[in-house]
């Protein structure tokens, strides 16, 4: 008998399923899908998917420094890509080119038999023009090479090089070209095997040098976002002084994106970070002896730390030798605030904690000796300004929406998350439009932010009605979305529902483009509608996940057929028949998840 299982299925109609599979075999890869003007600026620019791309010669250092480097990068929280696979054949593969496109920096070993591989010269020349047309960033690393005997080809360096030339002499060209970047890479700034030592020393800077590269590149993506730069330094001071800060302001006010930043900013100074994503969600999932093991895991990055291993001296010690990041997003219950921040006593010196709430109380238990930033509301310039990116997707109202423009932006009560959805639902809609959403404002109870976010919702057609529900109910479950995923459990059509969702600012993705996220207020809401849609009767896609509605719907044998998704966690119930003719009777029920 499985003790805890958490069974979440998905209907989609079997010919679709068949046809999703057939589909997935042939290895389409991913369509972009976007078409907001966000996106133009990526179109030029291949959206980033690796902080960092490793460019090494594998004879050389596939298992020393190269392997090393990677784990270091690693380590500090940078997604990194190293090619594990042995090289075969002469020319480099375009996934290969396409991983370069899409990666920040570009690090290249150079070693001594690095020019005798067409390969690896192949990858410079496609890494620097990646540099020149977009602007990546490209790091040279001279392991046990001199960078003159580089720009020489001299030296033993040379000898690999001499071999090509014998190979390549009907093509002059290519030669030249070979030569031409690797006199180029010397000219960059990069580090020298001789002069940083010993190695381990050598890869902690280079991934100093990264972070800091990185962290330099992402706050520039964050300049969209309205005075973020001057709330990361209130809050950098604040820590200075206290060693918990606690950020506090309501749903939708930016507080996972501000403690996101200040990350950014400030993991450069640590020896290691944690940041738990959604503390309240996943609390419902595991228990905080889970919790607390996974952040340890990560802190320490062993992953053989078990829950009893928690409060042993052993892990105490090392963690007394780190100086940690700890950011706890979205708490919401004291006990459990007070229970995390404990730890803080465990960890070296210079360490801080940061957590989020939307509940000032709850930070005020968990610690005596802390500080509180309150994320203020938008003020009305601000919030007006916002407001007007996403409406009209420039600084002003077009002509003749201004007294609209005021009006609507006042019931956002200076509420990023409001004004964006908002916003972005009413782009190019007709006056007559912005006027009967404005009536609807006015019913809904003041200071609702959910009431302007279900505006939106309430603008979807059908198909992207359910599918926002249904992303809601399984992010909440705790379930990676991927595109893989997604193309799995709906047809071909997902990609237009996916980008008229993200144009509607209802999902949007991971930094890396893998998994799709949704605002937690917005998760709320999809949950909430589920729940109303349950209590109408609907009797279509229904989504179960609370035990006493499972209960009720097997044991009275209640509109099976009509179950889409439902989780449940058969310890909490405490009888229930699960038999497959019920599952024979879902008509919408086709993937099977295993969570
Ligand atoms: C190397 O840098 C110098 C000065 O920064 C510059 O004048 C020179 O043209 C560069 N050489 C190459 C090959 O890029
Ligand atoms: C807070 O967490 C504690 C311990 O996990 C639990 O016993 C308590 O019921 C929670 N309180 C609330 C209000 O959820
Ligand atoms: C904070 O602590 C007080 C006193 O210990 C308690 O009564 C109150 O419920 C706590 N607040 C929250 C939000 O847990």
């Amino acid at each position: 008998m499985l003790q805890k299982a958490l069974l979440i299925l998905l209907g989609v109609s079997i010919s679709k399923a068949i046809r999703l599979i057939s589909r997935s075999r042939n290895g389409n890869q991913p369509v972009a899908i976007a078409t907001s003007s966000e996106d133009d600026i990526i179109l030029t620019r291949p959206a980033t998917k690796y902080d960092v791309f490793l460019s090494f010669r594998g004879e050389d250092t596939r298992h020393n420094f190269a392997s090393y480097l990677y784990k270091g990068l690693r380590n500090a929280g940078i997604h990194t890509f190293m090619d594990h696979e042995l090289r075969k054949g002469e020319s480099i593969s375009p996934i290969l080119l396409r991983t370069i496109e899409e990666s920040e920096i570009s690090v290249i070993i150079f070693s001594e038999n690095y020019a005798s591989s067409t390969w690896c010269l192949d990858e410079l020349v496609h890494i620097l023009e990646c540099k020149r047309k977009f602007g990546r960033v490209v790091i040279p690393v001279f392991y046990n090479v001199d960078p003159s005997s580089i720009r020489k080809q001299n030296g033993y360096f040379g000898k690999g090089f001499d071999a090509l030339k014998q190979r390549f002499k009907d093509n002059p060209e290519e030669l030249q070209k070979w030569r031409n970047v690797l006199i180029q890479s010397t000219n960059l700034s990069g580090w020298d095997s001789h002069s940083t030592r010993p190695e381990f020393k050598l890869i902690e800077e280079i991934v100093k040098d990264i972070l800091r590269k990185l962290n330099y590149a992402s706050s520039s993506h964050l300049e969209g976002l309205i005075g973020i730069a001057g709330h990361v330094r209130n809050i950098q001071r604040l820590l200075i002084e206290t060693r918990i800060v606690g950020i506090w302001g309501m749903g939708g006010a930016g507080k996972t994106t501000l403690a996101k930043a200040i990350l950014q900013e400030l993991k450069a100074q640590f020896d290691a970070f944690s940041f738990i994503e959604n503390v309240k969600e996943q609390l419902k999932r595991i228990s905080l002896d889970e919790l607390q093991k996974n952040c340890l895991k990560e802190l320490l990055k062993d992953e053989d730390i078990s829950i009893y291993d928690i409060k042993s001296t052993f892990v105490k010690n090392r963690l007394q030798r780190k100086k940690i990041l700890l950011i706890l997003d979205d708490v919401d219950n004291s006990t459990v605030a007070v229970d995390l921040t404990r730890v803080l006593d465990w960890f070296g010196e210079g360490s801080r904690i940061i957590i989020t709430s939307r509940d000032m109380q709850v930070l005020k238990n968990a610690s005596a000796t802390f500080s509180t930033y309150h994320v203020p509301d938008l003020d009305f310039e601000d919030a007006f300004h916002l407001f007007n990116l996403k409406a009209f997707k420039r600084d002003e109202p077009s002509k003749g929406y201004m007294e609209l423009s005021k009006s609507v932006v006042k019931y956002c009560h200076g509420n990023p998350l409001a004004l964006v959805v908002l916003g972005c639902f009413l782009y190019g809609r007709q006056k007559e439009e912005w006027e009967s959403a404005l009536e609807k404002l006015s019913q809904a109870p003041p200071k609702d932010i959910v009431d302007v976010l279900r505006l939106s919702f309430d603008g979807l057609d059908d198909k992207q009605q359910n599918m926002f529900l249904d992303l809601a109910f399984l992010i909440r479950q705790g379930v990676h979305i991927s595109l893989n995923l997604l193309r799995q459990l709906y047809c071909s059509s997902m990609h237009i529902e996916i980008s008229v969702l993200r144009e509607k600012s209802l999902i949007s993705f991971n930094d890396h483009n893998d998994f799709i996220e949704m605002h937690d207020l917005l998760r709320e809401m999809g949950l909430e509608i589920s729940s109303q849609q349950l209590l109408s009767g609907r009797k279509t896609h229904v989504r179960l996940w609370r035990h006493e509605d499972i209960y009720y719907f097997f044991h009275n044998d209640q509109a099976i057929e009509a179950i889409r998704c439902m989780s449940l966690d058969a310890s909490k119930i405490e009888s229930i028949t699960l038999m497959a003719s019920h599952f024979r009777r879902m008509r919408y029920l086709m993937e099977n998840l295993q969570s």
